[in-house]
């Protein structure tokens, strides 16, 4: 099938890569020429685990291109995705919908015959249905151009995977023929079985606003709990892997730590409120802005224990920061807690380094004011207080005993609830992390919880953990 992907981000560029590598026609469209370039020559404008190969064997193939035309695209599709941003507005919790609005507006007056326009951005619950009376509006007299919703739910890191092996595909439409359209490109993935659930446009815009509310409120409800377990010094993992043993509530984005960041997470929660506010159900969802609230502090009470462990004051103290980017296995920076609070560090006088494997170009844009590197050694050397920010699988890797020796002090706070903490105390480190009892003399309140090799936990939630932290 002829297929565009409009927008060549996180999100597109794989939508595009995977379509073409699954049979389709594909042109990738943006508006940026250098991406253009770059994707054109194979080379992907960021990182994102396995892209490259799909991307040069796709190339290759002859059956993916790109433009930065969308009077091209008009002519090339019979199925358009959008795949564009919708970013938080300034100084709104609202969603900017320009450039979905963009899209639109630049596409629908070259329509040359009718086609299907297919919504993948996450977009507030009502979207498809003014979209489709501004594509009629704008479209040439005798084109009809369809409209559906059809939410992405990949995550960073593994977006390859999961766009190649999802586990469920929403379509929302308004027509049989819409429908079927989107049954022929997804054809592979039905023929493998993965579920389709086939709606009307609302419902799939909400799936995909829910979906990432209910991870965001899990995420924050384990936060919450780790506050509660720091008055009064029990054990947030502990308790986590307790909860996560039943089945209905399950160990996955059960990680309490400094929270949720990236692109999507936070700004999809304050979308939500906001619409939900217009629809006049804003209470429905008013638990969103505790959610927002509990995340927040994670990182407030991330530098409160770094004080604190400093002994109350934080000028010159010459600080490591292992992570940069929101999550491992991405170089994305976007609203990253660990570099929200690497720069409240350094606001407060510490001298501070930063450490990531590949997102150190993306903060240094961003945070100009940090000092950023990817040598962990050098990031390391001479420094008194070590925080593990974003769980890269090379820091559970580090030997503490060597580490100990390039530190000055072997302080460690793990905002990740990570890394092995048994053997980083063997190897001399003072270890403190958020809904942690500090050890005391007591041998069982000792026992550091290692959440990759707890006894506590069956096999089963392990592989959980083990996923999760991925
Ligand atoms: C999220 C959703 O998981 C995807 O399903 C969705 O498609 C995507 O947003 C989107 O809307 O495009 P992503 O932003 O890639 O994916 O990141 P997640 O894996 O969800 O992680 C979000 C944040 O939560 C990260 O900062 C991560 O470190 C944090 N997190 C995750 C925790 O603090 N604890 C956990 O237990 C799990």
């Amino acid at each position: 099938m002829r297929l565009t992907v409009i927008g060549t981000g996180y999100l597109g560029a794989v939508h595009a890569a995977c379509m073409a590598d699954i049979g389709h026609d594909v042109l990738g469209v943006d508006v940026d020429p250098e991406k253009i370039t770059a994707l054109t020559e194979g080379r992907t404008p960021f990182y994102e685990p396995g892209l490259d190969d799909v991307l040069a064997r796709t190339l290759a193939s002859g059956r993916l291109r790109f433009t930065t035309s969308l009077r091209e695209a008009a002519a090339h599709g019979e199925v358009h995705f959008i795949c564009v941003g919708t970013p938080q507005q300034p100084g709104s919790p609202a969603a900017d919908l320009r450039h979905v609005d963009a899209v639109v507006d630049g596409l629908a007056p070259h329509l040359p015959a009718s086609c299907l326009v297919v919504g993948k951005s996450t977009v507030p619950v009502g979207t498809t249905s003014r979209l489709t009376t501004r594509i009629a509006d704008l479209a040439p007299a005798g084109v009809r151009a369809a409209v559906a919703w059809n939410p992405e739910f990949l995550r960073e890191g593994f977006a390859v995977e999961d766009t190649l092996h999802p586990d469920r595909l929403v379509v929302g439409a308004t027509s049989r023929e819409a429908d079927d359209t989107l049954r022929r490109v997804y054809a592979p993935m039905l023929a493998a079985g993965v579920p389709y659930i086939s709606t009307d446009p609302n419902t799939a815009e909400l799936v995909k606003v829910a979906a990432n509310s209910f991870l965001a409120t899990k995420i924050s409800f384990i936060n919450a709990m780790a506050e509660v377990c720091d008055a009064v010094g029990a054990d947030v993992a502990t308790l986590a892997d307790a909860l996560g043993h039943d089945s209905r509530i399950g160990r996955r984005f059960l990680n309490a730590g400094i929270g949720f960041g990236g692109g999507c997470l936070p700004k999809d929660i304050r979308a939500f409120t906001a619409r939900a506010e217009e629809l006049g159900v804003g209470t429905a969802v008013a638990f969103l802005d505790q959610v927002d609230a509990i995340n927040q502090r994670q990182r407030t009470r991330t530098v409160a224990l770094a004080r604190r462990t400093a002994g109350g004051d934080l000028t010159g103290l010459r600080v490591t920061v292992l992570g940069a980017t929101f999550k491992p296995n991405s170089d994305d920076v976007r609203d990253s807690p660990a570099l929200a609070i690497a720069s409240a560090l350094h606001h407060e006088g510490a001298d501070v380094r930063v450490h990531d494997p590949e997102g150190t170009a993306n903060a240094q844009l961003a945070h100009p004011e940090l000092s950023c590197s990817t040598d962990l050694l050098t990031a390391c050397q001479g420094t008194e207080l070590v925080l593990h920010l974003t769980e890269w699988s090379q820091y559970r890797e580090l030997d503490p005993f060597k580490l100990a020796r390039a530190v000055r002090t072997p302080l460690l706070i793990d905002g990740r609830n990570a890394l092995a903490h048994a053997e980083w105390r063997a190897a001399g480190w003072t270890v403190r992390a958020l809904g942690r009892p500090a050890p005391t003399n007591h041998t069982d309140a000792d026992r550091p919880h290692d959440p990759l090799r707890t006894t506590v936990a069956s096999p089963s939630t392990e592989v959980d953990r083990t996923t999760a932290l991925a």
